[in-house]
């Protein structure tokens, strides 16, 4: 296998990853894109632990500026080999209600939950397309049914399991495989700022999604693209 790109590897669901990924040694390499030094460090690090430092490459990127992704796509390209998988994974909220919503803040989130991972898979498909891979997008159960106060968020994430569905369709001639999955509520620091009073031990943890998206990437799954997979846990009292 190639290399594996994954988005917001410095906390939550996306650091979960990609340490069970580098746990199970599915890809010759990782570029792990992030925005914070001390956080893809310390990714890295436990990485490291499971993969040869050389085939785990950092690429620096703010995805609020989704111009600047088909460099980072170009260079991972050249300097680290073909692309098999890209995972979509950062993820950006702000919420608020209808009034509350400033045009700056609606456009940030969808500068990073939708045009960025739109331009990641624009970009990385002018690879892959000569030989087939897999991308997998997590959007969330916010896309799916109403949430008030959650304006921007909410439809963001809709746009992704759209964007998805659309490209299923559109990449399978070239034998690239479209994932979605939407968790449900987990204890990031994402979820902290929609729930700040929830207590995070009562709720799914990154490493359970972790283990799904694992599962779904791996090269032996062929069959559940082109679906919006909930991701949800029901815990017990
Ligand atoms: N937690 C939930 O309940 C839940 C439910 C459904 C879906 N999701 C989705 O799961 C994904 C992962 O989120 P999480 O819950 O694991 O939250 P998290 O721990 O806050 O992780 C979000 C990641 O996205 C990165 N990110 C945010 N803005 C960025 C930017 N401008 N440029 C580069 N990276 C940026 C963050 O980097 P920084 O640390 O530098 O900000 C962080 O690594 C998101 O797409 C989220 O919408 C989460």
């Amino acid at each position: 296998m190639g290399i594996c790109i994954i988005t917001g590897i410095g906390a939550g669901i996306g650091k979960a990853t990609a340490i069970k990924l580098a746990q199970r040694g599915l890809f010759d390499g990782y570029a792990l894109v992030g925005r914070n030094d001390a956080d893809i460090e310390a990714t890295r690090q436990t990485m490291s632990e499971y993969v040869a430092a050389s085939n785990l490459r950092v690429f620096k990127a703010d995805l609020s500026y989704p111009e600047t992704i088909p460099a980072v796509v170009e260079a991972i390209h050249d300097t680290m080999g073909e692309i098999d998988c890209l995972l979509n994974i950062a993820g950006y909220t702000d919420p608020k209600p209808l009034l509350a919503t400033t045009l700056e803040s609606f456009d940030l989130t969808y500068r990073i939950n939708v045009y960025s991972p739109f331009v990641f898979m624009r970009e990385c498909v002018k690879y892959m397309r000569n030989r087939g891979g897999k991308i997998l997008n997590v959007a969330s159960t916010a896309g799916m049914t109403p949430r008030p106060g959650w304006l921007s968020y909410a439809s963001s994430k809709a746009a992704l399991i759209s964007m998805s569905e659309t490209l299923t369709a559109e990449l399978s001639e070239y034998g690239i495989m479209v994932y979605c999955v939407s968790p449900g509520r987990c204890a990031t620091k994402l979820r902290k700022r929609l729930a700040p009073d929830e207590d995070p031990t009562t709720i799914m943890q990154p490493e359970e999604v972790a283990e799904v998206i694992c599962n779904l990437v791996d090269p032996n799954e062929c069959c559940l693209d082109g679906q919006n997979i909930v991701i949800r846990k029901v815990m017990k009292k």
